[in-house]
């Protein structure tokens, strides 16, 4: 998301990840209302976009289940050019999909009033688009960081309130979810300056020892505990961290929120497009920050597909009704011990909490057998209708390959002929590979 961190998390595996809302309005209240998914999206990726181009984006998104792009903007001075293609995009798209602007703070400049003149500018230029995603009525509006900046003023609150939110009136006001780097106990410190809290970080350990998933679970739900309270509208947001933990992160985090949903009014997939940081569940397109070596050939595509089911479910309130059988797959390249030939940088932080396994998802019209298989090993499980996590260990020069059956008959299989787990890795890569197969396609 920001090109300053890519040298240092070059090599890191980001699965894409979740940020949620959380409200701390009393309980029966909560669950009314509708709930929407948004994906973050890098309009720093997209120098070479046409309007198509967006317009591709958002009727994929559109149609996995996404309500709106978080369009992350930084200071190129090209981006402003880009956002008005990306709503005439969406208009233009005649669904009911919908952009709203999150200022990346780590890229723009916010230390004197001046520097807020080009946030407020975003706003009312689009505030009355009908494209721009509103809540409680408000042109909804969000950042990257920012907890930081004072815009020349005493405090970040003041500087927040006093040269943007305060001066944004009538058709204008916005309903502020920043993303500040704060601990959650502090957000009390910063209420006046914001309606809700995207806190990016706060769900899960940033620095993970342990790849047990009852622990990052466990966190979780700390973290859901500590509520911003806010007059009208108190909201405060949790967010799914993912960082070096994220094996079957994706699955299990949805399958939380969707547990949690009735705290819970908004989703942000992180991300679209972040192809530098490995978190992207869109297509490979646009302009790669000098991604490719770790990027290209890996498609997430799968997870795209696969966060349709979990959108469902979500805003329904219930997992939808699977029509077919379905497997989704991924695994990474290489061995997390496997020694690299002739890599200039060396292995991210925390490689070793990840698993070397292979990860398959399976969503089951009916009960059905698993068959999962590597190389080396073979298993077989029942698995009920719906979903079911599972995963098979890798070893170096495997290669993968799942089924799923009733009775003696093979109903959809899938065995990615470009993947085999590398025994000899030239350079390190911890991003993902991921596959899907359906038995009838949707
Ligand atoms: C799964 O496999 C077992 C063992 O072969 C078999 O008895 C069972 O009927 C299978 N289940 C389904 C749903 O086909």
């Amino acid at each position: 998301m920001h090109f300053s961190y890519i040298f240092h998390r070059l090599l890191v595996l980001l699965l894409p990840l979740l940020s949620a809302t959380v409200t701390s309005t009393p309980l029966e209240k909560r669950g009314s209302g509708q709930k929407y998914v948004f994906a973050h999206h890098i309009v720093g990726n997209t120098f070479s976009y046409t309007v198509d181009n967006w317009l591709d984006d958002i009727k994929l998104a559109n149609a996995n289940g996404i309500d709106a792009f978080a369009l992350n903007i930084g200071s190129d001075s090209w981006e402003p050019n880009q956002v008005k293609k990306a709503y005439a995009a969406a208009e233009q798209s005649k669904t009911t999909f919908k952009l709203f602007i999150s200022f990346d703070m780590t890229a723009l400049p916010c230390a004197t009033a001046r520097n807020a003149a080009s946030l407020r500018n975003y706003i009312t230029t689009y505030a009355k688009h009908p494209s721009q995603f509103k809540y409680n009525g408000k042109v909804f509006a969000s950042t990257f960081s920012g907890e930081k900046c004072t815009f020349g003023q005493r405090s970040v609150s003041q500087g927040w309130v006093s040269q943007f939110t305060g001066q944004l009136t009538g058709s204008n006001s916005v309903f502020f979810v920043p993303s500040f780097f704060v601990d959650p106990n502090n957000f009390r410190t910063y209420a006046s300056a914001m309606d809700g809290q995207l806190n990016w970080n706060s769900a899960w350990p940033i620095t993970v020892t342990t790849n047990s998933l009852s622990s990052t679970l466990k966190a979780s739900g700390a973290t859901a505990g500590r509520a911003l309270t806010r007059q009208g509208s108190p909201l405060v947001t949790e967010v799914g961290e993912f960082i070096y933990l994220s094996d079957q992160l994706y699955p299990s985090r949805w399958q939380s929120i969707i547990e949690a949903r009735d705290h819970i009014p908004m989703v942000e997939v992180l991300t679209w497009n972040d192809y530098g940081e490995s978190h992207y569940v869109g297509p490979i397109k646009g302009s790669q920050p000098n991604s490719q070596a770790w990027v290209d050939g890996f498609d997430h595509s799968a997870w795209l597909d696969l966060t349709k089911y979990f959108s469902l479910a979500y805003k329904n309130g219930k997992y939808p009704v699977v029509a077919n059988d379905n497997i989704y797959m991924w695994a990474r390249p290489h061995a997390k011990n496997a020694i690299a030939s002739s890599d200039p940088i060396g292995k991210p932080n925390n490689f070793g909490v990840s698993e070397d396994a292979l990860f398959v998802v399976v969503l089951t019209s009916a009960p059905a057998n698993a068959t999962l298989s590597t190389s080396s090993v073979s298993h077989t499980v029942a698995v009920p209708a719906g979903l079911t996590q599972l995963s098979l260990p890798l070893n170096a020069g495997d290669s993968i390959y799942a089924s799923i059956s009733r009775g003696n008959t093979i109903i959809v299989k899938l065995a990615p002929r470009n993947f085999r787990f590398e025994a000899n890795p030239k350079t390190y890569n911890f991003n993902a590979f991921t596959a899907m197969a359906s038995s009838n396609s949707r």
